[in-house]
């Protein structure tokens, strides 16, 4: 969907949208492809990169805010698709940092021991709570997925931190009112948009570029690192302005920032590790490189991870 489709439907422009947020293009999922076909897609093609077989994988772990129903869990129905008969599957509802959220909580099992192959997937069909009539979200989201592969090492690379922080208390800058079991959607919220994203963008862009910058300073100075190590950030691709106000707070030089917002758009969970699987199928990453992964969104929530390739 490029911005000339938003501009026959609503009141906005294509200078308004690529100079406000970066964006030309996002991707919206086919009508009868589901969020799940689209994780276990992405499951799949990080199982095949890392040479393991389904039955393999212990522990399935899918980011998202948009499940394909509420009960049961989106890794429940991807663990089916993919055929992960030795796993347990469960969801993480973090919003735009599911996947990084995903990735700690995997670490974590991984380091005790308790599962050997985990396979986290961030996930989202975000224009599924997409309100089109409203301008000031609508041509902001897209549909993506991506996902890793973990195991246990005994070699120098992997999983060197991870920081994750929230706060409740601006909950309501970024929120669905409606649809829950406080709230539930009847007939009467079907045109008012309050079952949709509802988001205080200018707020919300404050806290993103204070938070994510101090995420980011936080794994690199618990991996023992320096910012001179590392050679490449993947930032949730939330608006190119909030990348480019964070870079500039930590003196990063743009050009070791992943950037893939001008054709997708904001994917929510699916941001970080689709532009982490372009950057290394791309060969922007090499082996023994330092990255930083940084998300952000509705909770409020925030976290990071230093990964070594
Ligand atoms: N086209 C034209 N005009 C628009 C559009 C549009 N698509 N959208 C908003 N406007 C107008 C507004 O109505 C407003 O007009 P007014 O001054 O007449 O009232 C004007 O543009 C300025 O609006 P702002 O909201 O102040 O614009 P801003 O520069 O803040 O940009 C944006 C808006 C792009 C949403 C920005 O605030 C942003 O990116 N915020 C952060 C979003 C984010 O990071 N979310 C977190 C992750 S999302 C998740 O968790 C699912």
């Amino acid at each position: 969907m490029t911005n000339a489709e938003y501009e026959k439907t609503i009141d906005t422009t294509d200078e308004w949208i690529v100079s406000r947020t970066g964006i030309r293009e996002r991707r919206h999922l086919d009508i009868g492809t589901n969020n799940s076909d689209m994780a276990a897609a992405a499951g799949r093609q990080a199982l095949q990169m890392a040479g393991v077989k389904p039955e393999e994988i212990d522990l399935v772990i899918v980011g998202t805010v948009t499940p394909d129903y509420l009960l049961p869990s989106t890794a429940c129905v991807v663990q089916e698709k993919l055929g992960l008969t030795s796993a347990v599957g469960f969801d993480i509802v973090a919003a735009c940092t599911g996947f990084i959220n995903g990735l700690s909580i995997g670490n974590s099992f991984i380091q005790t021991g308790q599962y050997k192959k985990a396979l986290i997937i961030g996930s989202e069909h975000l224009t599924s709570i997409t309100n089109f009539k409203d301008r000031g979200t609508c041509v902001l989201f897209g549909d993506a997925a991506g996902a890793v592969v973990l195991e246990p090492t005994t070699e120098d690379v992997g999983i060197l931190s991870t920081y994750l922080r929230s706060d409740g208390r601006m909950r309501e800058l970024l929120w669905i009112p409606v649809g829950g079991s406080k709230t539930p959607y009847t007939r009467e919220y079907a045109y008012d948009g309050t079952n949709k994203v509802t988001m205080n963008g200018s707020e919300v862009f404050k806290v993103a570029v204070r938070e994510m910058g101090k995420a980011a300073d936080k794994v690199i100075k618990e991996a023992g690192l320096d910012y001179s190590d590392i050679s490449l950030f993947v930032p949730h691709q939330a608006n190119i302005r909030i990348i480019e106000a964070m870079a500039k707070r930590m003196h990063l030089s743009m050009d070791k920032v992943v950037l893939n917002i001008e054709r997708y758009g904001n994917t929510s969970a699916g941001s970080v590790p689709l532009a982490l699987d372009e950057a290394n199928r791309t060969g922007r990453i090499k082996p023994g490189d330092n990255i930083v992964m940084v998300a952000f969104g509705g909770g409020l929530i925030w976290g990071a991870a230093a990964v070594r390739f």
